[in-house]
């Protein structure tokens, strides 16, 4: 039977993001589908800093190290996430205080890091979530202490360690008119700098109400203009409502007592699949449309249960953004995908 990965073979990778359980390989009914339905790989969380770079002078590579092998075996093009960004941070790093020491961890980091992988990690996302909604620089531990070259830094030392290795900026929202003009600009500081940067990577996390096609469309044409190659890193649509109010907000209000909030703990009505499949439709028909464009397509998860759409920006919820359910089953998505 045909499968995401043989179906879109010519078109682009498709891609999953696995989690330790998934790199551990503790169920077989998921890494079996894993195999057959994903070209590409992403881990979730075990490539992180938190998770690899405890200590100034200690690293944790065992997860990491199987997740490029688990990668290698299976012949699918692997991803390293992420390499520079303000979340999931080590204490040491966020207890930094001098310029200088926190560019010794850049230098560090990235080349013991990066260097590691070197010939095995296929693509790294050297940064991620470097700006904020408007555009404008977001202002973390590095921008904060080392200014906008820092976007410059991490590039070139993550060329020199890993000097075969795709190197992209990714972040979300990017495909909004406003952010993607602050997108644009960072993308030209890199180039221009003559420092090396192949693709960029719009996330991807949408929801139901809302998905933004038009801008999706004219964010891949403006960012291929470039000369980048443009990935779709992150995807997935949450079919559980987002009030504006709540993103970014403190996600350990106890929203999960608000059934208005979780309203699908019972399963998903037929309407509400039948509206994510036409969602996963639509813009797999832009991302056909722009094949020339797009090197992959990559779900941030496997299955519903995976997701981590389940606990934000509400804890304790349960969601269905994915193409394949709790049981690993196909959905009405998966059908839209596939045809
Ligand atoms: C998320 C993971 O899916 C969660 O398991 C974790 O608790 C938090 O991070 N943007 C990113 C991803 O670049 O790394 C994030 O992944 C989701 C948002």
């Amino acid at each position: 039977a045909p499968t995401l990965k043989s179906a879109y073979k010519q078109d682009f990778y498709i891609g999953t993001a696995l989690s330790a359980d998934q790199i551990n390989e503790k169920d077989a009914d998921v890494n079996n589908l894993i195999k057959s339905q994903f070209s590409a790989i992403s881990p979730e969380n075990n490539l992180k800093c938190e998770m690899i770079h405890p200590k100034w002078d200690e690293y944790t590579f065992d997860v990491a190290d199987k997740y490029v092998a688990y990668g290698k075996k299976n012949n699918m093009f692997v991803v390293g996430h992420a390499l520079i960004w303000h979340e999931q941070l080590s204490p040491f790093v966020l207890a930094i205080k001098s310029k200088d020491s926190l560019s010794m961890f850049m230098q560090n980091h990235i080349s013991t890091v990066a260097g590691r992988y070197k010939g095995k990690i296929d693509g790294w996302d050297v940064v991620n979530e470097a700006l904020n909604e408007d555009g404008t620089y977001r202002k973390s531990i590095f921008f904060e202490k080392l200014g906008d070259d820092f976007l410059v830094t991490a590039f070139k030392l993550a060329e020199k360690a890993a000097p075969n290795t795709e190197l992209y900026y990714n972040d979300f929202n990017i495909e909004q008119p406003v952010k993607r003009q602050g997108a644009i600009r960072l993308l030209k500081k890199i180039k221009d700098s003559g420092a090396r940067i192949d693709g960029v990577g719009i996330q991807g996390h949408w929801s139901l109400d809302g998905l933004p096609l038009k801008d999706i469309e004219e964010s891949i044409i403006a960012y291929s203009k470039l000369g980048l190659k443009v990935m779709i890193t992150e995807l997935d649509i949450s079919v559980l409502p987002v009030p504006e109010k709540l993103v970014g907000a403190n996600v350990d209000q106890n929203f999960e007592e608000d059934a208005k909030m979780n309203p699908y703990t019972n399963g998903v009505p037929d309407s509400i699949q039948v509206k994510l499949a036409q969602r996963y439709e639509d813009l797999f028909k832009v991302f056909l449309k722009h094949k020339d464009k797009i090197s992959r397509v990559t779900f941030w998860g496997v299955n519903d249960s995976q997701s981590w759409l389940n606990n934000w920006p509400i804890k304790n919820r349960t969601n269905y953004p994915l193409l394949f359910d709790r049981n690993n089953k196909t959905n009405k998505a998966y059908d839209q995908v596939m045809a």
